[in-house]
């Protein structure tokens, strides 16, 4: 079992789409039964609601739904239920290593970077429009795909 946690800063915009397109991805491979995926914010303001309903949206669109999920904030369990923490910015990547036990088991990094080998953001598409959260979706797409490749690699 790999188990893998997206971390953004809100949990409704970003995050929810790396999570819903890797476990599309997975679906899509039959490798369902092999994943624990799961998404969180640094921040606990939206705790409790569902992805922003633009990220709802533009995932519709392209026939992924993730309109079940719920926002969470990151907490300390975390750094022992999952093998990858993957923040989705570089501000994101600091406060998780901010508030990591020091005997955390998660190996913490960027998403891009983990998936692409991109030392990149995904730019937070919050205070955007349409064409902003369509491309948080496309480049979560490449991103959670390439990251599945990745993640199933023999050698691992
Ligand atoms: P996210 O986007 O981190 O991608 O979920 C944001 C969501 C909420 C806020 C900022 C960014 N906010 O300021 O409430």
């Amino acid at each position: 079992m790999t188990s893998v946690l997206f971390v953004c800063l809100g949990n409704i915009c970003r995050s929810p789409l790396a999570e819903g397109l890797l476990r599309h991805h997975v679906e899509q491979a039959g490798l369902s039964g092999r994943f624990l995926i799961d998404s969180a914010g640094t921040g606990g303001w939206h705790a409790g609601e569902g992805p922003d309903r633009r990220s709802v949206a533009v995932a519709a669109r392209y026939g992924v739904d993730i309109s079940s999920q719920c926002a969470r904030q990151l907490h300390r369990e975390d750094f022992y239920r999952f093998d990858l923490i993957l923040g989705l910015d570089r501000d994101n990547v600091r406060n998780i290593r901010k508030i990591a036990p020091d005997d955390t088991t998660a190996t913490i990094g960027l998403y891009l970077e983990e998936a692409l080998g991109l030392i990149k953001d995904v730019p937070d598409p919050y205070y955007g429009d349409t064409r902003d959260f369509d491309a948080v979706y496309r480049l979560c797409d490449e991103a959670s795909a390439a990251l599945l490749r990745t993640l199933t690699k023999p050698s691992r």
